[in-house]
């Protein structure tokens, strides 16, 4: 208990100063790593269930329509590999992928990955019901640290997942980092799947980040909400709006959170009034997308290959599985 409530207040303290930083700076932004609390994993779910955001379906058709073929290069010839997945939240995509290959004989160690312990204690009692013959093992934490922790056993064969576009929410330097240090710590027969959303007609990613019944609003502006319940901040939820642009040249899909009107704002732990102009912006989310040539960037950059490509029937979404460079296999 006690070590749950100093995990907790941690916690909550490593969320305060990125919003104190976040609020002080220009222009002012908090990152979207911190829209998950109960209230936005719900939100989540309801954004993916959405008409409006094509994402989810798009590769989920992929692992549906082209599982065996995924599988196949996933596991690269292996019989016995350890599935990592990098942000698993409630797995649903990769509960078909392991069903499918339990079914064809093989024997995947799953090692999920998540920053919230509720998705991973979830997830794990939805598999031991499921798929009782699956071995388990889960892992919290922040992606960097939780792959340097158990990335360790250079024998073991291995295929790390990052799937649903989690890739597009960091910013290019971060996303070469995040490519690198799996990269690092592969084996020349290792694979990893990442799941790009890719350049389309900027209308449908519009609609996509601006959902007709509201849910991604709420999901922004649920932030603001937990800025208040979580540290007893006083912004009025009242006069602030969620604003997504998406700039086709760039790809990038950006959320802002607009303030309407001329406001102070306090955040107990500090001394200080943030002021919010009207019509200031809070950028909360980049949710980038790919085209080849930004794949493949991103692969040289990163130490890896191009092993295999996966697209739906619409070209939306590309899973795309990378090999160390260095691999001749
Ligand atoms: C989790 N991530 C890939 C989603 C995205 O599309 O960037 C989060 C999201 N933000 C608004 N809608 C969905």
């Amino acid at each position: 208990m006690k070590d749950v409530l100093e995990k907790t207040s941690a916690a909550t303290e490593e969320f305060r100063a990125h919003v104190l930083a976040g609020l002080a700076s220009t222009p002012k932004r908090i990152s979207s790593r911190y829209f998950y609390d109960a209230e936005g994993d719900r939100l989540f779910q309801q954004i993916m269930a959405s008409e409006d955001y094509y994402v989810t379906r798009a590769e989920n058709e992929i692992l549906r329509d082209q599982t065996d073929a995924v599988l196949t290069a996933l596991a690269n010839g292996h019989q016995r590999f350890s599935l990592f997945e990098l942000g698993a939240g409630d797995g649903a995509k990769t509960k078909h992928l392991l069903r499918r290959a339990l079914e064809m004989g093989r024997d995947p160690l799953y090692r999920p990955i998540d920053i919230s312990e509720n998705a991973l204690e979830q997830l794990g009692t939805t598999l031991k019901k499921e798929l009782p013959a699956l071995r388990y093992h889960a892992e919290q934490g922040e992606y960097f640290e939780a792959i340097e922790r158990s990335f360790t056993d250079p024998s073991e064969a291995k295929a790390v997942l990052f799937l649903g576009s989690n890739i597009g929410n960091l910013e290019h330097e971060r996303a070469v980092e995040l490519l690198k240090g799996v990269a690092q710590n592969l084996g020349p027969n290792d694979r990893f799947l990442v799941g790009f959303d890719r350049k389309k007609d900027p209308a449908t990613i519009r609609r996509a980040y601006n959902d007709s019944e509201g849910h991604t609003r709420d999901f922004n502006l649920n932030l603001l909400r937990r800025i208040n319940n979580e540290l007893g901040a006083d912004l009025d939820l009242d006069h602030f709006i969620h604003t997504p642009v998406y700039d086709p040249s760039s790809g990038r899909a950006l959320s802002y959170i607009v303030s309407t009107r001329d406001q102070q704002v306090h955040v107990p732990g500090s001394e200080r009034t943030f002021h919010f102009k009207a019509w200031e912006a809070l950028h909360t989310e980049i949710s980038q997308k790919y085209d080849d040539e930004m794949i493949a960037d991103l692969a040289k950059r990163s130490g890896l290959r191009i092993a295999d490509q996966f697209t739906d029937s619409k070209g939306y979404f590309s899973d795309v599985v990378f090999a160390p460079k260095e691999t001749m296999s």
